[in-house]
């Protein structure tokens, strides 16, 4: 079985075992701090145990590197890392707001750039936006690109949640400038949608996001022709540590990643 095709099946099982879940007083069960450092939801567990048993039954040989389950080592003889996030979103997902999602990489180094398979499914609905390394990416069977025309209405993606006031002084000229500025609460949906066409860019300043966060969202906006800077806007790239925070701007072209960052103080 493919890489890929062990992703997307694991994220499936999420799908089904968390869909009638979110917005439940069951959804919300506090398991204390995960290995990311935040509360562990009880739909957190669910999701991640859903995929462990996954891979245990089907003997694939890996290190699991999840947000709340930490580090699990699941062979002696690993072929690489799962960066799981199984549950991105999780106030979304706890409070019922339908927009968050599971996000499943595959990285045969230590690090982003070793990722060749990532998989995020919207949790809401069922969507399932994947990649593999070189080959393109996909929303269900569908293949997908960036937004490449003029847009109609030019839709800003911006990650403020805990900005510090320095930062949010620094993007005030990017709110001032224009009127469709975006925040959803999940960032690998967010960049699964970016890749898909639906934002002109997406950025985030505030050096928070984890790698779990972010692995399978770097691939699927490679794949789909989008540029993924950090924020000295060189190609991103970190190693997979729990301790790695990382800053990025994914932009559809070079005139759009130019005129935003034009206006960043
Ligand atoms: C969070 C979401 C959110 C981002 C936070 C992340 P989580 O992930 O991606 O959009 O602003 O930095 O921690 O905790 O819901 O998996
Ligand atoms: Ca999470």
């Amino acid at each position: 079985m493919e890489v890929i095709e062990i992703l997307r099946e694991a994220s499936k099982q999420i799908f089904e075992n968390v869909k009638d879940l979110a917005g439940t007083d069951d959804a919300a069960g506090d398991f204390g701090r995960g290995a990311g450092g935040d509360i562990s939801r009880n739909i957190d567990i669910i999701a991640e145990k859903t995929v462990l048993n996954y891979l245990k039954k089907i003997n694939f040989e890996c290190i699991v590197l999840g947000e709340e389950c930490g580090r699990v080592e699941l062979s002696e003889n690993p072929k690489g890392y799962i960066i799981m996030d199984a549950i991105d979103g999780s106030a979304n997902a706890v409070r019922g707001v339908p927009f968050f999602c599971s996000s499943l990489a595959f990285a045969t180094e230590n690090r982003l750039s070793s990722i060749t398979d990532g998989v995020i499914t919207n949790l809401a609905n069922g969507e399932m936006y994947w990649a593999s390394k070189d080959k393109g990416a996909f929303l269900n069977e569908s293949k997908i690109q960036v937004h490449l025309k003029e847009p109609i209405y030019k839709i800003i993606g911006i990650n403020t949640s805990g900005a510090s006031t320095e930062l949010m002084k620094k993007l005030h000229p990017v709110f001032e400038k224009h009127n469709h500025i975006r925040h959803f609460g999940a960032n690998a949906l967010e960049m699964a949608l970016f890749a898909r066409g639906l934002m002109d860019i997406f950025i985030d300043l505030r050096n928070k996001i984890r790698i779990q966060d972010i692995a399978a969202g770097y691939l699927i906006v490679k794949e789909a022709g989008g540029i993924l800077l950090d924020s000295n806007l060189r190609p991103l790239d970190a190693d997979l540590s729990y301790e790695t925070r990382i800053s990025f701007v994914a932009a559809s072209n070079q005139e759009i990643l130019d005129e935003i960052f034009s206006q960043i103080k």
